[in-house]
């Protein structure tokens, strides 16, 4: 079931989007080679906290830190660790969702850190390009088939894959609502988009073959080739006549 929200509750969440804009904000400024991903994760956690959020995915399904960090072949559900390094070069997406008076908002960026080689350039940007496409298909009327469609060909069109095993999601009270959002499928299918949901669209690339693991900490998931990967997410509300996306900080591009 897909739940309607009421203009109290879109407020709320777009003062978690909000929040969720200002830790981009903080991390494009800070995230630098030699820092952990555990560092990435402390910033997380002391930003939201300090502007009244509170970070979701702590203890979500027992997942144990503020952030998924993911660096170069790792997709999503990074753990973030002192252990794991970050180098110039790397891609690492930082995806995140902060809780405001019981309401949430959910994104995802990957920085690039340092000097990058053209393939991970590359990855970041179509990645990031897949979402922007897909918003054209947010219209009131159309399908949630329609954003998996287009995701899917702009991804594929690039040589690039999309992930089959995680998907996008609506989002509220809760993190996970539906519909489900996958990143593949068949224009006209699926639940048709009406005013005030709010939807998470999230396209998981990959830059070599579909397949991915997850590691024996039960989270990270990883491309089986090892290969590169790119994730790229916000919060968007329909309205009646397109949407609006939450989880952006002014001046953002
Ligand atoms: N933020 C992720 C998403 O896009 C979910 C993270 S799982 C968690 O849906 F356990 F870390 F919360
Ligand atoms: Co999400």
């Amino acid at each position: 079931m897909i739940i309607t929200k009421s203009s109290r509750e879109i407020a709320l969440m777009k003062e978690a989007g909000r929040v969720v804009g200002l830790v981009f904000k903080t991390l494009e400024a800070q995230i630098k080679p030699g820092m952990s991903t555990l560092d990435i994760d402390s910033i997380v956690e002391k930003t939201m906290l300090e502007n009244g959020c509170i970070p979701a995915e702590k203890g979500y399904y027992g997942y144990p830190a503020s952030a998924c960090v993911s660096v170069n072949d790792t997709l999503i559900h990074g753990i973030p660790s002192n252990k794991i390094i970050i180098r110039e070069g790397d891609i690492v997406s930082v995806d995140i969702v902060a809780t405001y008076k019981g309401y949430s908002a959910d994104a995802c960026r990957t920085f690039k850190v340092g000097t990058l080689t053209e393939r991970a350039h590359r990855i970041v940007d179509i990645t990031k390009q897949a979402f922007f496409e897909a918003l054209k298909a947010v219209k009131v009327g159309n399908h949630i088939g329609d954003i998996s469609e287009t995701i899917q060909k702009f991804v594929e069109s690039h040589g690039y894959n999309v992930v089959r095993e995680y998907t996008g999601h609506g989002i509220g009270a809760h993190m996970h609502e539906d519909p489900s959002i996958p990143n593949y499928g068949k224009a006209g299918t699926g639940p048709l988009i009406t005013p005030n949901i709010a939807l998470c669209i999230e396209p998981m690339v990959l830059e070599g073959r579909k397949d991915v693991r997850t590691l024996g900490d039960g989270w990270t998931v990883k491309s089986k080739d090892g290969k590169l990967t790119a994730h790229y997410e916000n919060t968007v509300i329909v309205t009646n006549d397109g949407y609006e996306i939450i989880t952006m900080y002014e001046g953002e591009e």
